[in-house]
């Protein structure tokens, strides 16, 4: 068994990718599970398994985080190789299947609804599910960890999220699929930081915003952003936000600066 493990799901590109990367660079004693839904597709991160310095510390594994089963497979994978999970960050979403969020009701479409809400908010909530357990056995933080008792938690949950997802910050409208399925995450996590937090392993559960980040997902839409993120920027954000949570911040929603944001 190894001290400190984390599991990034939704980790061939993007966001997720760059979570396996920086983390296995910064923490030499830590072990990560990547899963993606195709792993012989992920080029890049079957590249970053290969490197000699990484000695096994690079687990991939297949998950379709709309398959359920697989899901549990991937948690009996984790419960056999590591017994506890030190973080765990949700990171795998959709925009749209089409690729570009509606902009009005007229474009909608119910399989493009369930979709987008399967990946983004059923999805992560079945993670919660499969590994709030191992969660509960975690150290606690993968960066420095706190001396102070009252700091002193479990393992650390998550989901990453969207600004657009918080209802008083809607002024625009539009994107109802992203947005309603954000909204959904966020009362997961919500919930989760509920359940969760009972008890005396209590597993610190939040919901982040990344920052509109140079990634595929929101590629259509980078033109007029003026403060657009590389991966490598936005996970050293959101690291700095994981590292320094409590026990108190469980069930919020934060920027990638720790602004808190509303629901
Ligand atoms: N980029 C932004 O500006 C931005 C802003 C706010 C929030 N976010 C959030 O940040 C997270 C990461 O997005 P990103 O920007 O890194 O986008 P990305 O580069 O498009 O990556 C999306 C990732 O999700 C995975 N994925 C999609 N459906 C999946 C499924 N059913 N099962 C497992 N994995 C699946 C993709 O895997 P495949 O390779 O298999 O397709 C890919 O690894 C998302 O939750 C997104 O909503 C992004």
């Amino acid at each position: 068994m190894v001290s400190t493990a984390a599991l990034i799901q939704g980790a061939s590109r993007g966001l997720g990718l760059q979570f396996c990367k920086t983390l296995l660079s910064r923490q030499p004693a830590l072990s990560i599970i990547a899963t993606c839904r195709t792993p012989g597709q992920a080029q890049e991160l079957q590249d970053l398994k290969s490197e000699p310095l990484l000695a096994g510390r690079l687990h991939i594994l297949g998950v379709d985080v709309k398959n359920e089963a697989q899901i549990q497979e991937a948690a009996e994978y984790a419960e056999k190789h590591f017994g506890q999970l030190d973080l765990l960050v949700n990171c795998a979403g959709i925009l749209h299947p089409s690729g570009r969020g509606e902009t009005s009701l007229k474009d909608l479409n119910l399989q493009g609804l369930q979709e987008t809400c399967t990946t983004n908010a059923f999805g992560p909530l079945l993670m919660g599910k499969h590994f709030g357990k191992l969660l509960t056995k975690g150290g606690g933080s993968v960066g420095v960890k706190s001396t102070d008792a009252k700091q002193q938690h479990a393992g650390v949950l998550v989901n990453i999220s969207a600004k657009v997802g918080s209802t008083t910050d809607n002024a625009l409208g539009g994107w109802y699929s992203y947005r309603m399925s954000k909204c959904a995450l966020n009362m997961a996590t919500k919930n989760l930081s509920i359940e969760l937090g009972r008890g005396k392993n209590k597993v610190i559960c939040v919901s982040l915003h990344p920052g509109t980040v140079d990634t595929a997902l929101s590629r259509p839409y980078h033109k007029n952003v003026k403060n657009l993120f590389s991966v490598e920027q936005s996970v050293s954000k959101l690291l700095t936000v994981i590292d320094s949570l409590t026990v108190e911040d469980s069930g919020k929603f934060f920027t990638y600066d720790k602004e808190l944001l509303p629901f």
